[in-house]
C-alpha cells in the first residue's frame, strides 16, 4: 500500500491537544500530543490510528482541504 497522505496541524493557541484513536473494534484514545501557540504536528493515519481529534484552536491541512478547529470561548 502506498504511504497515507500526512495530516498538518498548526496549533493557533497553547495547549491543543492532537489525540490519536485506535483503529479496530474498539476506538479508544492511545496517544495524545500537546502543542502550543504556533507549534506543527505532522501525522499520517496508520495501521493503529483511524482517527485524530484535534482539541483547541488550530488550522488543519489535508488533501481534503484547510479546516479551522476552534477553541472555548
Ligand atoms: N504510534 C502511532 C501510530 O503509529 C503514532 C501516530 C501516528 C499518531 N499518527 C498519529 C499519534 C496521530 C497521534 C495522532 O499510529
Amino acid at each position: 500500500m502506498s504511504q497515507p497522505d500526512f495530516i498538518m496541524i498548526k496549533a493557533q493557541e497553547d495547549g491543543v491537544n492532537v489525540i490519536g484513536l485506535t483503529r479496530g473494534n474498539d476506538t479508544k484514545f492511545h496517544h495524545t500530543e500537546k502543542l502550543d501557540r504556533g507549534e506543527v504536528m505532522i501525522a499520517q493515519f496508520t495501521e493503529h490510528t483511524s482517527a485524530m481529534k484535534i482539541r483547541g484552536k488550530a488550522e488543519i491541512y489535508s488533501a481534503h482541504g484547510i479546516v479551522y478547529s476552534e477553541g472555548k470561548e
